[in-house]
């Protein structure tokens, strides 16, 4: 079965999700799928990375994906240094990404 026949995922397990919203990550809208993490919603939009490393600049976003590792972090609401893969989007939230992170 070729990809484009299988409908979406969601289809596939009769998941039936509530109602998309938008957080704002650095100004720029990113859907989000209600129980979804902040990682999760910028990798559903094909972000990659968010931040760089302070000491030689190298990009970091989602890498272990359960909370481990810390590269993930970001501003959320005005609190800095949360892990984006563990912190679940709410509608409205406010997303800032490299300042105040480490
Ligand atoms: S991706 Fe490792 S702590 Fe978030």
């Amino acid at each position: 079965m070729r990809p484009e026949d299988r409908g979406r995922p969601y289809d596939l397990v009769g998941a039936r999700p509530e109602a998309e919203f938008e957080i704002s990550v650095d100004g720029v809208p990113v859907p989000v799928v209600p129980g979804q993490t902040v990682g999760a919603a910028l990798h559903g939009a094909g972000v990659r990375s968010w931040r760089l490393t302070r000491r030689e600049g190298r990009p970091r976003g989602l890498f272990c994906g359960i909370g481990v590792c810390f590269d993930c972090l970001v501003t959320v609401n005005g609190v800095p240094s949360l892990r984006a893969c563990l912190t679940e989007a709410r509608p409205g939230d406010r997303i800032t990404t490299g300042e105040g992170d480490r």
